[in-house]
């Protein structure tokens, strides 16, 4: 791939602008509502499979997952670029749009955007889309580290405050809540596998079986494992196709914080206090109740 196309992504990166603004009720990065429509417009082709998540939800390791089991476990075609090039990412950077629609079919791409934000045409293609979820507790902890080292977000402000604006949903890509839920509510209409974060941690050979079962491929047991192994949280962290260390550190500045972070669950019991966990169980009852989905917080 292109080694210009990589730096062109992360130039638009570098220059975006943090401000939030409403796109159907979603609190969006204003570089992602300047292109909107654009976006919206994308034109999903058949064959297309779809990562999607709540950011910090473990995308980046289901993306490489998939690009895997795409390429058959082939270790070294997985390193042909930096993962936000082989899988564009449909709403951060234009360049993005660019690449996915010059890419050869079957393409594999990745969005946060809540369920009734998706551009129509991945409905009318009826892809197959893998949506991967993480208990709230350790996404809003994943969330804010994040939020402190990427420049492209907006200021996190104190602990205290991302709490509170993590609850309150007035976010970038909105409400953890809400897009779960709508996402959770989808399933029966599309080709929709949902994954949880928990589960994969718990069990990554099951869960890999189970997306690659999806995907309708039949890899042999080697394969699944060296899958298993490439995507481990120490092989991902090594690797720079995917920890993210090749971006600008106008971009990442992983002097405060790095992507591959702990990769861990139940983290969030080192950063709430027993009131915010209070307010949070409280918050997480009101929303969830009588939805069908639940999570795991702790193994
Ligand atoms: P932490 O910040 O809790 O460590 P996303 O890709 O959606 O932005 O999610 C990033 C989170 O997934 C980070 O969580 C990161 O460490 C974790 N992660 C990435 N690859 C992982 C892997 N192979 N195993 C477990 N967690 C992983």
């Amino acid at each position: 791939m292109d080694p210009e196309i990589t730096e062109k992504i992360m130039q638009e990166m570098a220059i975006s602008k943090t401000t939030l603004i409403d796109i159907e009720g979603v609190p969006m990065l204003q570089s992602i509502s300047d292109v909107w429509d654009t976006i919206y417009n994308f034109q999903a082709r058949d064959g297309d499979v779809v990562v999607v998540s709540y950011p910090k939800s473990g995308t980046t390791w289901t993306q490489e997952i998939l690009d895997l089991i795409l390429q058959d476990g082939v270790v070294e075609k997985s390193m042909r670029a930096p993962c936000f090039v082989r899988v564009p990412f449909l709403e951060m950077a234009y360049t993005s749009l660019e690449v996915a629609n010059s890419m050869p079919s079957p393409r594999l791409l990745k969005t946060h955007l809540p369920v009734h934000l998706m551009p129509p045409s991945f409905w009318e293609k009826n892809v197959k889309i893998v949506y991967v979820a993480r208990n709230p507790k350790d996404c809003l902890v994943s969330y804010y580290h994040f939020h402190k080292m990427d420049n492209t977000m907006p200021d996190p402000g104190t602990w205290e405050n991302f709490f509170s604006t993590f609850l309150s949903g007035n976010i970038s890509w909105g409400s953890w809540f809400d897009h779960v839920i709508g996402w959770w509510n989808s399933k029966g209409k599309h080709q929709i596998l949902y994954v949880f974060y928990e589960d994969m941690i718990e069990d990554p050979q099951r869960e890999i079986q189970r997306v690659m079962r999806f995907l309708g491929k039949d890899l042999p047991e080697e394969v699944l494992q060296k899958i298993q192994h490439h995507t481990s949280f120490s092989s991902m962290k090594a690797n720079p196709m995917v920890n993210y260390d090749v971006l600008l550190p106008s971009v990442l500045d992983t002097s405060i914080s790095t992507f591959m972070r702990k990769g861990t669950v139940g983290d969030w019991k080192n950063h709430l206090l027993v009131s915010q966990n209070i307010l949070f169980d409280e918050e997480y009852k009101k929303k969830l109740d009588g939805s069908g989905l639940s999570f795991r917080t702790e193994l």
